[in-house]
């Protein structure tokens, strides 16, 4: 049975991006089905609507609260059948709602090596700090931001060089290359989380 993806972003969506561009070149057993925004604004909505992908797009600010907005949430995926959830720029914190009906089934790319410079700047924060090496992290989501067991991490080296905007814009190459591949192996049933620690089977990654 072929997977079911539902994309998760908020912003630009060059992530999104390069996974539909992955998927275009090679068939992974899996189709992204639909993709999901918190606003109306986002570049990805409209890269989505490009290539003929359902969206449905959501503020927190139509639901009373957001726990009713999460449960929304929850109902477009079980009407979708939706088997893994892939955050891409998705700004908001999931709710437990959220994670709690498809446990190991969400993950996210975050732009340095977790646990270190968690949050929405991390690549800033990483520059500014002065560090040799950053990078990539694609982890599962749990309930805390930014900690879930860790699937796969790309170093990054910092150049004297660099600057923020080349920074940038290395790290956004190494997600592009990265984020597909992860995609591609879970949905070949490749990658396994036991605890904190997280198994993957003949890596390619
Ligand atoms: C990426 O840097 C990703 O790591 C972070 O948000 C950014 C999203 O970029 N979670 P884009 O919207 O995919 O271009």
């Amino acid at each position: 049975m072929r997977k079911k993806i539902a994309v998760f972003a908020s912003g630009n969506g060059s992530n999104l991006q390069a996974i539909i561009d992955y998927m275009a070149k090679k068939d992974i057993g899996a189709d992204i089905d639909m993709v999901f925004s918190d606003n109306i604004r986002s570049m990805a909505l409209k890269r989505a609507g490009n290539h003929g992908i359902k969206t449905f797009c959501k503020s927190p600010k139509e639901s009373a609260n957001r726990q009713e907005y999460d449960k929304g949430i929850v109902m477009i995926l079980k009407e979708q059948k939706i088997d893994l959830v892939v955050l891409a720029g998705y700004m908001l914190i999931l709710g437990r709602e959220i994670i709690k009906e498809y446990p190991d089934r969400i993950i996210n790319i975050h732009p340095a090596i977790l646990p270190c410079f968690k949050g929405m700047h991390s690549i800033r924060d990483a520059y500014s700090k002065g560090v040799k090496v950053t990078g990539v992290t694609v982890h599962f989501v749990d309930e805390d931001m930014d900690n879930g067991p860790i699937i796969a991490q790309v170093p990054v080296f910092v150049d004297q060089s660099d600057t923020l905007d080349s920074l940038e814009e290395k790290i956004h190459s190494v997600e592009h290359k990265l984020y597909p591949r992860v995609v591609e192996q879970y949905c070949a049933g490749l990658i396994k989380v036991k605890g904190s620690k997280v198994f993957i089977k003949d890596s390619q990654i």
